[in-house]
């Protein structure tokens, strides 16, 4: 091995990372690598998924799963141990954002938000438990969101099931210290992704060109989250679990300052004769 690559601070550790096909999964998964750890890379879109695996050459392998099914979770880190060995670190990302008026929502939008959002994580770390004991310890992350943490209009299945995801992480963390296995929740405020660039979303998070910025003046990129979990998943984060990471730019310190509200004064020069009133607070938030 030579001298650089005994530097990297991922270096011998095994990931598995879900949703990793696109977006924030994608680039974990190139960041993971490039911080020299082996990487299988899961998702239900195949050719997406096969496609970064491939780009990455050796140090990755794709595995179809979907994070709702046991029988794929099984699957998945069955296949992660025969190609590289047993998982030092996963990563639940893959998430599905439904939008919609919170009267308007049926039982099956709740149902299929948390199935995928919250479940997902909970099948994640029952699956990985065995093999991160039998490693002497892990690191997981769960990619919530800030979402998950305050109540944006219009977005009530993705919000509570964010928020699901926040006390899995805790409640996990504190029954998993004793096997040295951390958890930790990443909470981005909106990510410039696929997810919050479909027309769905942007009806209700704002465009990615939106002129709300959050106090840094851009709207987070893949890499900047791809970056924080791949600290978290590193032994420099050794002594860090069950903690909410928020990525968002200093956007919720924001908003308190710089949000109207409908019939304040100096509201109809800041916001267009048809935006939504709810939406100046929406646009950060994913
Ligand atoms: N984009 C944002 O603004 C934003 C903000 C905060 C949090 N997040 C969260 O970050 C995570 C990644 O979001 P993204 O923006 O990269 O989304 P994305 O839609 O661009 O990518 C999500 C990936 O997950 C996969 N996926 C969906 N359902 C799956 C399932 N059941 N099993 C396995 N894979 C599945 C998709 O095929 C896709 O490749 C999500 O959990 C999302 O809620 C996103």
């Amino acid at each position: 091995m030579s001298d650089e690559t005994s530097s990297l601070p991922l270096r011998d550790k095994v990931a598995l990372v879900t949703g990793g096909g696109r977006g924030i999964g994608e680039a974990t998964a190139r960041r993971i690598v490039a911080r020299g750890a082996r990487v299988v890379i899961a998702d239900i879109r195949d050719d997406l998924g096969c496609a970064v695996a491939d780009s990455l050459g050796p140090a990755a392998r794709y595995a179809h799963l979907d994070v709702t099914s046991q029988d794929d979770w099984r699957q998945a880190v069955e296949f992660t141990r025969g190609a590289f060995g047993n998982p030092d670190i996963l990563v639940c990302n893959a998430g599905i954002m439904l939008s919609g008026p919170f009267e308007k929502a049926s039982p099956d939008d709740f149902r299929r938000a948390f199935e995928t959002n919250a479940m997902g994580a909970v099948h994640g770390i029952q699956a990985v438990l065995d093999p991160m004991r039998a490693n002497g310890g892990g690191s997981i992350v769960i990619v919530s969101s800030v979402a998950g943490q305050v109540g944006v209009e219009g977005l009530s299945a993705y919000c509570t099931s964010k928020a699901a995801n926040t006390m899995i992480a805790r409640c996990a963390a504190i029954e998993l210290a004793q096997y040295n296995i951390r958890v930790n929740s990443v909470h981005p405020s909106k990510v410039d992704t696929p997810m919050s660039n479909s027309n769905a979303v942007a009806s209700v998070v704002g465009s990615s060109s939106s002129p709300d910025l959050p106090p840094l003046g851009r709207i987070a990129e893949a890499e900047d989250v791809a970056a924080l979990i791949a600290f978290l998943a590193s032994d420099d984060a050794a002594f860090i679990t069950g903690v909410q990471h928020v990525i968002d730019g200093a956007g919720r310190l924001a908003t308190s300052t710089r949000t109207t509200r409908p019939g304040k004064a100096g509201d109809s020069a800041e916001r267009g004769p048809n935006e939504d009133p709810g939406l100046r607070t929406k646009e950060r938030w994913a």
